[in-house]
């Protein structure tokens, strides 16, 4: 992360990204309505004991992979555009907020006061956080195959399902998979 990226605020790095979308600027914007509206996009964690499991979390992280992959991009894929990356980088976690109006992290209380704790909702019908990011977006923007593929398995093969693209990755997925372990394990 940049000296530069420090002094933003989180909010300020989230705008800039966003006002960088340009072909899907409606369909991006029709999204983060729904988002800001019925989902905890602006304060769900990002896990309940891992990285970033603080209220706020999900968009920090969110916005940190957004912003690695434009750089990693940068030098290994100036041909894939700065669209494309943000539109992964921002939303390939998006399935952690659950369902509109059902969330998925619920913070914990005790005697009415909230303990910094979460735990996850067990009445979400049940599906894998990547399955479900793809499938939010998807219902608001049209995607190409490669960011299709790039959300739906870029976890790579730290979960079973990443076993079905092994060895036909495409580069947009390589990138997204390591711009995302590297804001997750070093940046963050
Ligand atoms: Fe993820
Ligand atoms: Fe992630």
């Amino acid at each position: 992360m940049t000296s530069k990226n420090h002094s933003r605020s989180i909010h300020q790095r989230y705008e800039s990204l966003l006002s960088k979308v340009t072909e899907r600027k409606s369909q991006v914007q029709t999204f983060i309505d729904m988002l800001h509206n019925q989902t905890t996009w602006l304060t769900s964690p990002a896990s309940t004991r891992f990285h970033l499991n603080c209220e706020g979390g999900l968009l920090q992280h969110s916005v940190g992979v957004a912003e690695t992959l434009l750089r990693i991009k940068d030098t290994l894929a100036p041909d894939i555009s700065d669209e494309t990356c943000i539109i992964v980088g921002l939303f390939h976690d998006v399935g952690k907020v659950g369902m509109p109006g059902k969330p998925y992290y619920i913070p914990e209380a005790r005697d009415g006061v909230t303990t910094g704790k979460y735990s996850t909702n067990q009445e979400l019908v049940s599906m894998g956080l990547a399955l479900r990011s793809l499938y939010l977006v998807s219902q608001y923007m049209p995607l190409s195959d490669e960011e299709a593929q790039a959300i739906a398995y870029h976890d790579g093969m730290y979960v079973p399902e990443g076993r079905s693209v092994s060895h036909r990755e495409e580069a947009l997925l390589l990138l997204l998979h390591w711009a995302d372990m590297w804001t997750a394990k070093v940046l963050e």
